[in-house]
């Protein structure tokens, strides 16, 4: 399952041609030189896909919208029946406000706050994860003041190393998230302490972009194991959050998360247990449905004065770091297609952004068809930790979003102008 496909010769992308795409925009926005698009069928089908893969288990399915929370996308997967992970008061308030009742949000985040313990009392949660045993203090007096009950699950940091980018693994010693096996023993044992909340869960997530089942698998060894010994001090768990992690295949040779071996491999070890289970995808749903559509605005060929033999070819997109951060952040390569590719012999060139840095660059010395400006490049898999971790760096206003549907094209979000970066200009005085 892909974003992309070639039909005819052409780009298509839930039916719309996506060539198109950005010249459609321009009618709307002149200016635009860059947007971001989605299959939004494509995410509806993964995360019917996702759900189908866990029947057996029939977990919780929580969207972490920390991936991506466009409204539009929320509005889809709550129809589809998955439930919204949120990891802030922002969050909360967009699932709140895409439909999701109570009963189907969850709030995580190791710097919790006195509003969103007040917003979780009073609107109501499915479970929060708390990430440190002084945190079930404030959720009690939170709780107690609106005489509500909240569920809580306690995150446990297992000790586990994931592979891949440092930034993106959580389960280890070192990571800031979660308490000691120890510390969530002595919680859960002494419960009764937080007559408000009913503390009975475990919550486990050791990274991200995970290919490979091992440190899955021994997060759940450790997670049943603490289970089975917080029922043995008579304290035993309800719910088991094994959290998201679930990763994708950006270089398109097939390395998938093996999703349905994992489902079957689940349902397996929870036949033993009386659980409810939860699962928090993000990136699994929504990153292969996601491109970064870029007009190209220069192709610069440096000598290099020593050898003027070894040239650079740089091509120039329009869109920078600020729009996309992760191969800046974590090195992360996805792949860069030229949506009407030229005749000609392929070339290599270093694909780069407009933002002042060095590091602001999507593709070293990628071999690639022949581009001129004016052309537009698809940068594929950011439906996840795309748009979402897009910044005004470099006063550079957040870019539109469309959305692709049944072969229509929507702009589902307007692009940020000159006067969206001046308007929060104040000079308010304030009394210190
Ligand atoms: N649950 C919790 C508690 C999380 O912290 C995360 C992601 C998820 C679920 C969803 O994880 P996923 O299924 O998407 O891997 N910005 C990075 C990824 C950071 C993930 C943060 N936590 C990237 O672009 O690779």
């Amino acid at each position: 399952m892909n974003g992309i496909e070639v039909e005819r010769g052409a780009h298509a992308f839930a039916g719309v041609p996506l060539e198109r795409a950005l010249a459609a925009l321009r009618r709307l926005e002149p200016g635009a030189r860059a947007c971001w698009a989605y299959d939004l069928d494509l995410i509806e089908a993964r995360a019917r896909r996702f759900v189908r893969a866990f029947t057996g288990l029939e977990p919780r399915v929580a969207y972490a919208l920390k991936a991506n929370a466009l409204p539009a996308i929320l509005e889809r997967l709550r129809a589809a029946g998955v439930d919204a992970e949120c990891g802030s008061l922002g969050e909360l308030e967009l699932a709140e406000a895409a439909g999701f009742p109570a009963a189907r949000r969850n709030l995580n985040g190791n710097g919790r706050t006195p509003e969103e313990a007040e917003w979780a009392a009073r609107h109501g949660l499915h479970s929060v994860n708390a990430d440190s045993p002084a945190e079930l203090e404030l959720l009690e007096r939170a709780a107690a003041g609106a005489s509500a009950r909240l569920r809580v699950a306690l995150r446990v940091n297992p000790g586990i190393m994931t592979p891949g980018h440092a930034y993106v693994a959580t389960g280890h010693v070192e990571a800031k998230f979660g308490m000691s096996p120890d510390e969530a023993l002595a919680a859960w044992a002494g419960r009764a302490r937080w007559p408000h909340l009913l503390v009975d869960g475990l919550h486990v997530h050791i990274g991200s972009q995970l290919l490979d089942l091992a440190p899955l698998e021994a997060a759940l060894d450790a997670a049943l194991a603490l289970a089975a010994e917080a029922a043995r001090r008579g304290a035993p768990l309800g719910l088991l959050n094994l959290g998201g992690g679930f990763g994708i295949d950006y270089e398109g040779r097939g390395a998938e998360f093996p999703l349905e071996r994992w489902g079957a491999r689940l349902a397996e070890r929870a036949r033993a247990t009386r659980l409810e289970w939860v699962l928090e995808p993000g990136r699994w749903i929504v990153a292969p449905a996601g491109v970064l559509l870029a007009e190209v605005l220069w192709v610069k060929e440096r000598a290099v004065r020593a050898d003027p033999g070894a040239g650079a070819r740089f091509v120039v997109l329009a869109a920078g770091m600020n729009d996309l951060l992760r191969p800046a952040l974590y090195r992360a390569r996805h792949r860069i297609v030229p949506l009407e590719p030229r005749a000609g012999e392929r070339w290599r060139a270093t694909v780069v952004g407009p933002v002042c840095e060095s590091a602001d660059v999507f593709a070293a010395e990628l071999e690639l068809s022949p581009l001129q400006p004016g052309d537009v490049v698809a940068i594929l898999d950011v439906g996840a930790y795309g748009a979402a971790m897009s910044s005004n760096y470099n006063g550079r206003g957040r870019l539109a979003e469309l959305i692709a549907s049944g072969g229509t094209l929507t702009r589902a979000r307007a692009g940020e102008t000159a006067a969206d970066l001046t308007a929060r200009r104040r000079a308010d005085r304030l009394e210190v």
